[in-house]
């Protein structure tokens, strides 16, 4: 059983370089941010109730997101917090990977606080709070997901050759952004790169995609390009392959490499 505080959990873990970290000030975002946010809920959630999968929007309920206005961090983590223990923590922007993973290590997520211009609604290169928040928050709430979410920050902060850095990467790519899931009878969208676009999301479950089963040796073969429509992405059976995945992932390294 986890007992939040909130101070505690929005505390940068120990050891990381400060000046990564910062505050939400709710005051302020402008009326504009406000507005943004709740034309992408909106616009994004009129899809996904048929094409996200079920972590997502039980998790979105669960974390109290709504159409009217940018979420308040404290409250999502307060509610996350009792759920599975994980929070979302203020970033001011790119933060360098083992960092990054060694967060992930301790059930915190950098998150950008930022809400885009109403003039780049649908694409932009730097991740803000709509990628971060509505895209990867809701599915820390799901038990399952936290696990493997908590374990790849473990796994991936062990990694050291290139080749191993490189497999780590994919393996989040193609999950935690882009990740497909089987359920209800059909493929739904789970990774934060879909759930936040509308874009990505119509191209991963159209004719242009080759959608493939999930497995670890796939995935870490498979190279992947930022910026463009994804034509190859994988799809899980369920949240414990990813675990699987992950603990096998941290079997090979401990043995030598991940790689072949
Ligand atoms: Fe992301």
């Amino acid at each position: 059983m986890y007992s939040p505080i909130a101070d505690a959990l929005t505390a940068p873990p120990a050891g990381l370089d400060p000046s990564y970290f910062t505050r939400q000030d709710l005051d302020a975002y402008s009326a504009e941010d406000h507005e943004v946010w709740s034309i992408l809920f909106s616009r994004r959630m009129a899809e996904l109730v048929d094409t996200g999968s079920e972590a997502f929007l039980s998790g979105a309920e669960v974390i109290g997101l709504d159409a009217s206005r940018v979420p308040d961090l404290e409250d999502v983590n307060r509610r996350l917090g009792e759920k599975t223990g994980w929070a979302a923590i203020p970033v001011t922007g790119f933060i360098e990977a083992r960092q990054f993973f060694a967060c992930l290590a301790e059930r915190r997520f950098p998150t950008t606080i930022t809400v885009r211009p109403k003039s780049q609604l649908e694409y932009l290169q730097e991740p803000d709070i709509f990628h971060d928040v509505f895209g990867h928050v809701p599915l820390h709430a799901n038990p399952v997901f936290a696990d493997f979410l908590q374990t790849f920050g473990a796994v991936a902060a062990q990694a050291e050759h290139p080749a191993d850095i490189e497999a780590m990467a994919r393996l989040f790519w193609f999950t935690v952004e882009f990740g497909l899931v089987a359920e209800r009878g059909a493929t739904r969208i789970y990774g934060s790169g879909l759930i936040s676009s509308v874009g990505d999301a119509a191209n991963a479950l159209g004719p242009d995609c080759d959608r493939r089963p999930f497995t670890l040796d796939a995935v870490i073969a498979q190279p992947f390009e930022i910026d463009r429509l994804q034509d190859v992405l994988f799809v899980v059976d369920d949240f414990a392959h990813l675990f699987d995945a992950c603990e096998e992932a941290e079997r090979r390294l401990r043995e030598g490499r991940l790689t072949a």
